[in-house]
């Protein structure tokens, strides 16, 4: 069981649903913490609320379809001295459309956001993970980064890569610990900034979103698993049995597969 108190957390896709309430939890536990996501006005709003618990909080805007805007904020996490011990790699963007109608820079990009960011990131700050003694990385991936999902071809080949790249750093430094977060369905509005294949976003809040794992809950889950150091965890309902039968029972999982309802 690691302590999170007095250590330092960088939180991405702070600024909305799991991000900002896995920073709320962490705030609980004495962490500091560093938010990131796209809303700046959001991202305010939780330093806030974290600031009650008496640790420090920085944020920054920071745009993960840009290499660019990343340099910006390794600039000014390095600038302020915040030498991070928990990297909570979780900004994503989801996806509403069939493969065929997906344009391709609409796959790049989310893409982009979902798995080309957060590689670049931590890269950023190789010489300070390779000193550390300790370093732990919570990736939120999915239940659609274990197997294939309708409307999601590019949301799911992005959680597949996470789990490719972060499993192989895991076991090449012993210093560095990954978490797997992998959420079934969880009340947030991830669906409304969800892609259409053309771009535009999808702006509805799905039903089975709606009727998803409470996102307090879904924190505190994470947040306990980062501190037992569990390399993965599965959070939501019963759409996590998902997870078993496509893993024991693949026939059944296609039945399934074919007939959920994806929205
Ligand atoms: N909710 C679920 O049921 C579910 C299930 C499986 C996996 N997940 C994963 O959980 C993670 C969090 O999702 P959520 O449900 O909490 O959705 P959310 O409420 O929409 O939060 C997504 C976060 O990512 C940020 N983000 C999106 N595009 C970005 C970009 N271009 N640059 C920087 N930040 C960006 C968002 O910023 P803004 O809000 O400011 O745009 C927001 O802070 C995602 O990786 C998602 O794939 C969620």
């Amino acid at each position: 069981m690691i302590d999170l108190r007095d250590k330092n957390a960088l939180v991405t896709g702070a600024s909305s649903g799991i991000g900002a309430a896995i920073a709320r939890r962490l705030s609980k536990e004495k962490c500091n913490l560093f938010l990131t996501g796209l809303g700046e006005e959001q991202l305010r709003e939780t330093k806030e609320t974290c600031e009650k618990e008496g640790v420090k909080v920085y944020y920054k805007e920071c745009n993960f379809g840009e290499f660019a805007s990343i340099d910006e904020l390794v600039k000014e996490i390095k600038s302020i001295g915040f030498s991070i011990d928990l990297y909570v790699l979780n900004a994503g963007i989801s996806q509403r459309d069939r493969g065929f109608d997906t344009d391709f820079s609409i796959d790049q990009r989310i893409m982009q956001v979902n798995y080309w960011s957060s590689v670049y990131l931590v890269k950023q700050f190789k010489d300070e993970i390779l000193t550390k003694d300790n370093v732990s990385m919570s990736v939120t991936t999915s239940l659609a980064g274990l197997f294939g999902f309708p409307l999601r071809t590019s949301y799911c080949a992005s959680k597949h890569a996470l789990f490719g790249f972060f499993e192989s750093l895991d076991l090449e430094y012993p210093n560095v610990h990954v978490t797997f977060l992998i959420p079934g369905r969880i009340n947030t509005p991830i669906s409304k900034s969800a892609l259409m294949g053309n771009g535009d976003k999808y702006a509805k809040m799905d039903p089975g979103q709606a009727k998803g794992l409470d996102v307090d809950k879904a924190a505190s889950r994470a947040v306990k698993a980062i501190k037992r150091q569990k390399h993965r965890k599965l959070i939501g309902k019963s759409e996590l049995l998902m997870a078993y039968i496509n893993r024991y029972m693949p026939w059944l999982y296609y039945i399934i597969a074919n007939k959920i309802s994806p929205t």
